[in-house]
């Protein structure tokens, strides 16, 4: 099936929920998994691959609920090559509209030998097995080879042939190590396809980890070898060095439809607000240079390509940000906007907030709007996304006062609402931050431990707003807060208090104050 004038359509597979939520520190609380997988849907992603059932019950919960709520798109859950993980994957899949169970094994040499100790036969007993299995549970079966690209042809055209006489209807050939180049991953895919004679009752698949920074290169080569499925992740979210991001992908193929004959049912407006969600679910800020959905990707500093913009914006632009959902900055909101104004401010940015969460937002927005001059798209999306998170939080911050300076120690005075009761505490600590998150100790002891403090300028500017990430662990669980505020200790403090109530929530007890025995 190789392209012809019309143009082929690439099955466009979402791994975000999954080999996304797999990065370490990257995890998702439910209802931001929930809000990910609708926008995937609305964007027009094919499958959404939601999590991996067995894993967890908080995974089996999110894949059955996102299976449950989906409109258009086919819903994914992961199984390795066992019994219990199939069983587990197609229960989650009973009140799915569309599903399907991803399954797979290890192919290559060194994993049969170091991680799974079984011989190229035993693999094969077990491919034949686990996918009879599956596809006695649903009719839409995805069978992987792990490790595919480092695997021997021969051996891998009889496991691909196997897996598709046991009624496999997607195979996947990932390059999990992220090690091919795109010559060879093209040339893998054509010899597969050529040499396996049951290889036309399937759709094949690429999946590239950008190990070598080869996945969106390789992704695009497989389709050239014959894949009409992509596997990729919003904002190339992944294990070790990330998988291929959805937006390149999706935009290349766009924006070089004359050399790339395929198509996909992306609408890519969504792109950015989908990136900017998946990046304050998962703390992993995306770089201003990244492509399509980066701040400077559509941003012009030198003054050549600055004359060039404002004569033809074709002349440095080879795709227009209003595509990929890139706003012009607008400045129409200030101290003076009233409620109407506001709210509808929110529904342009593709925000509906309940009656008492605008209520707050609103006030919320007041106080920017008196402390900082210029109050930007950006810094209400900010507000609002803080907010959202804030909504339904057992602990909150309620004031906090720090001394700083040379004379040092730093000193915070806080205040906290913890359970509906407002309880202030003072500690000093090493700088403003430490004794801010020191006070947070004094108020709610507990041992979790902070991995990760990152602090962004939502605009420019020295009234500009932080936005702070924050990343706790305790008992083998992660979990990241977010918090916005032009003070950047209030937007720490709330960050810091953010991921407690995250922690909290995955300890299943809700309560805070329960980190203590970790
Ligand atoms: O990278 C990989 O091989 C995977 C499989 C589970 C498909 O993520
Ligand atoms: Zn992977």
């Amino acid at each position: 099936m190789t392209a012809t004038s019309e143009k082929d359509q690439v099955r466009i597979f979402d791994t975000t929920l999954r080999d996304g939520e797999q990065s370490p520190g990257a995890s998702m609380t439910l209802e931001e998994k929930l809000q990910i997988a609708e926008i995937l849907d609305d964007m027009g992603v094919d499958i959404i691959e939601a999590g991996f059932p067995i894993a967890s019950n908080g995974d089996f919960e999110a894949v059955s609920e996102i299976a449950k709520r989906s409109k258009n798109s086919v819903i994914a859950g992961l199984a390795r090559a066992i019994h219990a993980d199939i069983d587990r994957c197609g229960e989650a899949m009973k009140h799915a509209g569309k599903g399907r169970i991803h399954t797979f094994v290890s192919t290559s040499p060194i994993h049969l030998k170091f991680q799974m100790n079984k011989t190229e036969e035993q693999v094969l007993e077990i491919i034949t097995d686990t996918v009879t299995r599956s596809r006695n549970l649903i009719d839409d079966v995805e069978w992987s080879a792990m490790d595919a690209t480092r695997t021997p042809i021969e051996y891998l055209c009889r496991c691909v042939e196997a897996a598709i006489k046991c009624g496999a209807t997607t195979i996947n050939l990932p390059d999990t190590v992220g090690y091919a180049t795109p010559d060879e991953y093209k040339s893998m895919f054509e010899q597969i396809r050529e040499r396996v004679p049951n290889a036309d009752q399937a759709i094949f698949s690429v999946h590239c980890h950008n190990d070598l920074g080869l996945a969106v290169a390789n992704s695009l080569a497989g389709v050239a070898g014959g894949a009409r499925q992509i596997e990729c992740t919003i904002n190339g979210l992944g294990e070790r060095a990330g998988n291929a991001a959805l937006e390149e992908i999706v935009m290349a193929i766009r924006t070089r439809s004359d050399v790339l004959p395929y198509m996909t049912q992306i609408d890519p407006k969504f792109m950015v607000r989908a990136s900017k969600m998946v990046a304050g679910a998962s703390g992993f800020a995306v770089q201003y240079n990244k492509a399509i959905v980066g701040k400077n990707a559509f941003a012009h500093e030198s003054g050549i390509h600055q004359d060039g913009m404002l004569k033809n914006a074709e002349t440095y632009e080879i795709m227009r940000p209003e595509d990929v959902g890139v706003k012009a900055t607008s400045l129409v909101m200030g101290k003076h906007s009233g409620r109407h104004a506001f709210r509808d401010k929110l529904k342009e940015l593709g925000f509906e907030l309940g009656d008492n969460a605008l209520q707050d937002a609103f006030r919320r927005f007041k106080d920017l709007a008196d402390r900082k001059k210029h109050v930007y798209d950006e810094d209400i999306e900010a507000l609002v996304e803080d907010e959202i998170s804030i909504l339904g939080e057992s602990t909150k911050v309620i004031a906090l006062t720090v001394i700083a300076g040379t004379g040092g120690p730093q000193k915070a005075i806080l205040t906290m609402d913890v359970n509906g009761q407002h309880v202030t505490k003072e500690a000093t600590g090493d700088g403003p931050v430490d004794a801010t998150f020191n006070a947070i100790k004094a108020i709610v002891p507990h041992e979790a431990k902070l991995s990760l403090y990152q602090v962004h300028a939502v605009t420019e500017g020295t009234d500009a707003q932080a936005e702070v990430s924050v990343r706790l662990e305790a008992g083998g669980r992660i979990a990241t807060g977010k918090g916005a505020d032009t003070d950047t200790l209030v937007a720490s403090a709330r960050a810091y208090v953010s991921a407690m109530n995250k922690l909290a929530l995955r300890q299943q007890t809700g309560n805070p104050g329960a980190l203590a025995a970790v």
